[in-house]
């Protein structure tokens, strides 16, 4: 029997596993996928070509390229029987516990005929192919928009305009959603790929492993970080209360969402990427009150705690001001690392061992059992 003795509390440091998608050197603020730094895929490329690179393991060619694209279109309408089991969920619902439910169903409903491989690349696509569709189905009928469509004209970024506020994006829109899909796509073993591999690590199927993912995402401490910066925003409401607001928050030992993280020690390159964006869509949008406020936010926390922003501090702003409801900045988070979970998932099942840590047990061991009736 191994004996257990020191405790990594939330498994920080702790190198679980080999993987080739995703390197962040925390120190100096990088971020790898597949060997290509992310400043350079957020500059140059699309989602689908990131998608790809993350699930192949290299860029595609121009043909390979269009050929997902393709694909991805193809996959994109959701089984009837699903789309009216969103339709049957409370409008009050949070897309979150929809997004949830609806990966889950989604096993159930596929047709028998073209029903991926539980464990293929091509559940992979079907799966990034469709959230989109699941968030837009319940968000469409909530707002009263008609029917969705699958739009097999449309990139995957100018889908999920479509699929939430029923428009095409503007060029600076498409380039810039695009930018928040390729930002969002993957970062290595964060909480929720964590919890799809060690689905994954049980033989369990892709399908169950992305549910696993998405309830783990939906936490503050992770991807719901976002829609609560935009909370704090309006509870601050105007730039001299920044101060007085976040003071009063760490005064009560709070956590303000989009500062700190697990591994990077100095600024989250994304939040450098997201931060350039944020000031770009105030400038189009001749709105420049979030990227203002958040600068401010910015400077008062790490002058109060030397935090550093993360990926989800301008994230919601940056949607925010293309007109995307807050409750949808953590679906479409989802939207995007589903790319990354699935490739995880994909590399999970060619490198299988069963993820099953120890616990340090501090309970007591020699109790003698007492009869119910003789408890006091
Ligand atoms: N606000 C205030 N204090 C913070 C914050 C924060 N955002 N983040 C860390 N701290 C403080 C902690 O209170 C702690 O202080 P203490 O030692 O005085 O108690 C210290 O910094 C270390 O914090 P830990 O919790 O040990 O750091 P950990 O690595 O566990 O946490 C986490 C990382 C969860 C991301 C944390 O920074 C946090 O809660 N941030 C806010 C939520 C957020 O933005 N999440 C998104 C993360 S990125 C993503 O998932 C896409």
């Amino acid at each position: 029997m191994v004996e257990v003795t020191g405790v990594q509390r939330g498994l920080q440091d702790v190198v679980a596993l080999e993987s080739r998608i995703c390197f962040i050197d925390g120190k100096e603020g990088r971020l790898i996928y597949e060997g290509y730094d992310i400043r350079d895929l957020a500059k140059y490329s699309t989602f689908e070509e990131v998608a790809y690179l993350l699930w192949y393991g290299r860029l595609p060619t121009g043909d390979q390229l269009s050929g997902l694209r393709g694909r991805l279109a193809s996959l994109r309408e959701l089984p009837s029987a699903l789309a009216e089991r969103i339709d049957s969920m409370p409008t009050t619902a949070a897309p979150m516990d929809v997004l949830r439910t609806a990966v889950s169903e989604l096993a159930l409903f596929e047709p028998e005929e073209t029903r991926p491989g539980p464990s293929s690349i091509g559940g992979a696509q079907r799966l990034t192919a469709v959230l989109p569709s699941i968030i837009g189905q319940f968000h469409r009928r909530r707002i009263g928009l008609s029917p969705l469509r699958p739009r097999p004209d449309l990139s995957a970024a100018a889908y999920v305009l479509y699929a939430l506020l029923d428009r095409e994006p503007t060029e600076l829109e498409t380039r810039c959603l695009n930018v928040m899909l390729i930002v969002h796509a993957d970062h290595e073993l964060n909480a929720s790929t964590f919890s799809a591999r060690v689905t994954a690590s049980t033989l369990s199927d892709l399908y169950s492993a992305v549910t696993s993912a998405v309830g783990t995402l939906k936490g503050p401490l992770h991807g719901g970080a976002n829609e609560r910066v935009l909370d704090l925003l309006e509870e601050i409401g105007t730039p001299d209360r920044v101060e007085e607001v976040i003071k009063a928050h760490l005064g009560r030992h709070e956590r303000i969402s989009g500062f700190g993280h697990r591994v990077y020690k100095v600024e989250d390159p994304r939040a450098t990427i997201l931060r350039e964006w944020s000031r770009r869509m105030g400038e189009a949008s001749g709105n420049l009150r979030y990227y203002e406020l958040l600068r401010a936010v910015e400077e008062v926390v790490h002058r109060e705690k030397g935090l550093y922003p993360n990926l989800d501090l301008y994230s919601g702003s940056v949607y925010a001001l293309m007109g995307i409801p807050h409750d949808l900045f953590t679906p479409l988070f989802a939207a995007s690392r589903v790319a990354g979970w699935t490739a995880h998932v994909l590399e999970e099942y060619q490198d299988l061992r069963l993820i099953r840590p120890s616990a340090k047990y501090v309970g007591p061991t020699d109790l003698t059992y007492v009869p119910i009736a003789e408890r006091t």
